[in-house]
């Protein structure tokens, strides 16, 4: 409610100037945590409010538990990190059970993220995932390298990525957002073809692939040697992928990529995207995503905009 007094100008609440509709799912605001940052939702209720986030992308979710790559993990570089984290997760199963029971009293979307290394393993703990109450969409990683396909990523090849996407929304009854990788060639071919796929919405940016060697052992720093690079270094790429993306597509997009201020969201949603989500920040600025939401509906305000939608792909070129 508006408790302006005769004479001054109403500002509308922040509620109405916030909330949005992405792939059929109503949030209340487009700030959401991304996967691999928040573990399953629950791990960060001591930090920040739950209700007053977006949404939630959990950790990546495979049909049977994975205990993950062996240490180092992980790896800070300038502006950002890298991890090759090898998508350690307790399983679709013991998610359903264990975690969404207590994560489903919040008012906020949760969104399980899911990948395989088979497209029948993604069906396998899609098919889990529909048994749980309280799920409003999925999110597809399709990051993984398909074993029956020479082990080349889902992602960066069109026709995979419309296979897995195919699939995964006949076996659905829930929305699907695919996640785009940026270490593509051609991000927009690989984006119209998840859409004509049946995606309801695409998420960008995954981790861009990187390397870091230790000068004196010369060993690769990461035990898997390569990893993926995540934080505010690769925000300029991500903005690049949405813009591109923008152009592409005509489904809705979520921006992921180094968000760690209400400046960089905005500027992901002038590029096009209609939401973001706030990854690498978590680990070092738990309330980034408190202080984003909170940010944008001032920006609002201060811009005399009714919403937030009205800024999305709004960036000029003239
Ligand atoms: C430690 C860590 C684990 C991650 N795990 C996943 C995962 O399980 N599934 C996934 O799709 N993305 C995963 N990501 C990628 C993030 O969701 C996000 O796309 C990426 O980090 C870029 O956003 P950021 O720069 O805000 O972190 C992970 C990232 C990090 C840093």
């Amino acid at each position: 409610m508006n408790n302006s007094s005769p004479g001054e100008t109403a500002q509308p609440d922040s509620k109405e100037l916030l909330a949005t509709e992405i792939a059929g799912i109503r949030f209340n605001n487009p700030v959401l945590t991304a996967s691999g940052t928040c573990g399953y939702g629950l791990d960060m209720i001591e930090l920040i409010d739950l209700n007053r986030l977006g949404g939630i992308c959990t950790k990546g979710l495979s049909a049977r538990p994975m205990p993950g790559n062996a240490p180092w993990r992980i790896v800070e570089t300038h502006g950002g990190m890298l991890n090759a984290i090898g998508l350690q997760n307790i399983g679709a199963r013991a998610f359903v059970e264990e975690k969404l029971p207590h994560l489903r009293s919040y008012d906020t979307r949760i969104i399980p993220n899911v990948f395989g290394y088979t497209i029948g393993e993604y069906i396998e703990a899609i098919e889990i995932l529909e048994s749980g109450e309280g799920i409003d969409g999925y999110e597809l990683n399709i990051s993984c390298p398909n074993v029956k396909a020479g082990g080349e990523s889902f992602a960066n090849d069109a026709t995979q990525a419309a296979a897995v996407t195919r699939a995964v929304k006949k076996a659905s009854t829930r929305p699907v957002i695919v996640k785009m990788s940026p270490n593509v060639t051609d991000l927009a071919l690989i984006a119209r073809a998840v859409e004509d796929a049946g995606a309801d919405a695409l998420s960008l940016i995954n981790t861009a692939v990187g390397m870091s060697i230790d000068i004196y052992t010369r060993r690769p720093r990461l035990a898997n040697v390569t990893g993926g690079l995540s934080g505010p270094a690769i925000k300029p790429i991500a903005i690049r992928c949405v813009y591109q993306a923008f152009r592409a597509v005509k489904i809705p997009l979520i921006g992921i990529g180094g968000v760690a201020t209400v400046e960089d969201a905005l500027e992901f949603m002038i590029a096009g995207a209609g939401a973001v989500q706030v990854g690498t920040a978590n680990f070092y600025d738990p309330g980034a995503s408190m202080k984003i939401v909170d940010g944008l509906a001032e920006f609002c305000n201060q811009q005399g905009l009714k919403t937030i939608r009205d800024l999305v792909g709004t960036v000029r070129l003239d």
